[in-house]
């Protein structure tokens, strides 16, 4: 979506990070969008609406009750002048008031009364940030289809450090000049684990949560893709705007997804199929008649490599999972299985499987990347970002 013209209405609530509103304003404007400015009180304790009036070119209306603003643009107007509102920095508070349908003021009245994407650039501490409380809130969002942009990890205000940081402006202006850059596009994604029945109720499996998966799934949405999830059991609501496959096997998930992969522009492989699976599955309960027990296991089709190998294959991205060597490992793996793209995942202790963080770099064939180390959420809408980009390249349209 290129930001030309577009008319964004940006929130200002009231976190230390409001001292960046001003320039992003500048920025959203130097993209070529027309923006105006609402904050809440609190967010006027920090900078002075004047400011926001000079820097957007726009009067800052005051309230849900400025008669000065009544005369100029009200706020059943104002929410439909925007074709985006933007909420940087958007509090705890601001997140639970949208969550729950709050409109007590002049900003979360114009979310409720406009039916404009809404984005949000999270700041606050970092155990407000983590709390149940703000998470349920932000997924609650999340499902409805809010936009949220970081937060970025670092040093916070109160000289601590963790989740909380406001995305830079730079970063913000790029992630939504960004979102629409997969619009029309079919993608196809695998997540999460599968499991290898050895008799009626046990089974082999292993310890992916599909975060990476789902978030990446959600990263494409946001990015205007049709997207289709081939998914491992796992227990993650559904994105919104995704349509989810469930399965239970490497071989299911192997059908499932060849069944899928001709009609995909992008397919990203991020499930962790099992590698072997007993040959031979008992019917019933094994009982416990033996002190050995022997279970042979057989090597599973490679999902990834087979969808790699079709005729027409989608622009292939598989993941590498990944100790030691990460680079290298996961160059062999781009070259042997023929990818357009490879994320290598750096796994350890704090990083990878079960874990809120990630590491990525990604490879294609005469380049690469580091994505940093961030939340899943976070490095997913910069994956994306970047297959979106080497996917315009391969199609000549960059
Ligand atoms: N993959 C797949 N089908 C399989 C196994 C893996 O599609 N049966 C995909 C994964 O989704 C991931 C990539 O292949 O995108 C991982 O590559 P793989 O070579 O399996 O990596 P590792 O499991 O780390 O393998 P190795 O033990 O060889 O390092």
């Amino acid at each position: 979506m290129s930001l030309e013209g577009k008319r964004i209405l940006l929130g200002v609530t009231g976190g230390i990070a409001a001292y960046k509103s001003p320039d992003l304003v500048r920025r959203l404007r130097d993209a070529g969008a027309d923006v105006r400015v609402v904050m809440t009180a609190s967010a006027q304790q920090f900078v002075a609406p004047l400011t926001f009036q000079a820097v957007s070119g726009h009067a800052v209306p005051e309230g849900l009750w400025d008669p000065a603003a009544a005369m100029g643009m009200a706020h059943i107007e104002l929410a439909r002048w925007a074709d985006l509102i933007l909420i940087a920095p958007a509090t705890a508070e601001v997140m639970a008031k949208l969550a729950h349908g709050h409109a007590d003021d002049l900003l979360t009245t114009l979310c409720l009364a406009s039916e404009a994407p809404l984005a949000l650039a999270p700041a606050m501490n970092r155990v407000m940030w983590t709390s149940p409380a703000t998470q349920a809130n932000r997924a609650l969002l999340e499902q409805r289809g809010t936009r949220i942009l970081g937060p970025g990890i670092g040093p916070l205000a109160e000289a601590e450090s963790g989740p909380g940081r406001m995305l830079e402006p730079l970063e913000i202006v790029v992630a939504l000049a960004e979102s629409g850059a997969l619009a029309g596009v079919n993608v196809l994604v695998t997540a999460g684990p599968t499991r290898e029945p050895i008799d009626a109720v046990r089974y082999v499996s292993n310890r992916s949560s599909g975060r990476m998966g789902y978030a990446v799934a959600a990263a494409a949405a946001q990015a205007g893709a049709k997207v289709t999830l081939v998914s491992g059991p796992v227990e993650l609501t559904v994105p919104a705007g995704v349509e989810r496959v469930n399965v239970e096997t490497a071989a299911d998930m192997y059908r499932e997804t060849l069944a899928r992969a001709k009609d995909a522009d992008i397919f990203i492989g991020a499930a962790a199929i099992a590698d072997y699976a007993p040959a031979n599955p008992a019917a019933s309960k094994i009982k416990k008649k033996t002190p050995e027990l022997e279970v042979a296991l057989i090597r599973t089709q490679d999902v990834l490599a087979a969808v790699a190998a079709l005729e027409k294959p989608p622009f292939t991205v598989g993941f590498a999972a990944e100790t030691d060597d990460v680079e290298a490992n996961a160059r062999t793996k781009l070259e042997t299985k023929r990818l357009d793209m490879i994320a290598a995942n750096r796994v350890g202790p704090g990083l990878g499987f079960e874990t809120e963080n990630n590491a990525l770099t990604v490879l294609w064939r005469d380049g690469k990347k580091d994505l940093g180390e961030a939340p899943k959420r976070v490095l997913a809408t910069r994956l994306v970002e970047e297959i979106a980009r080497r996917y315009r390249a391969k199609n000549g349209n960059d």
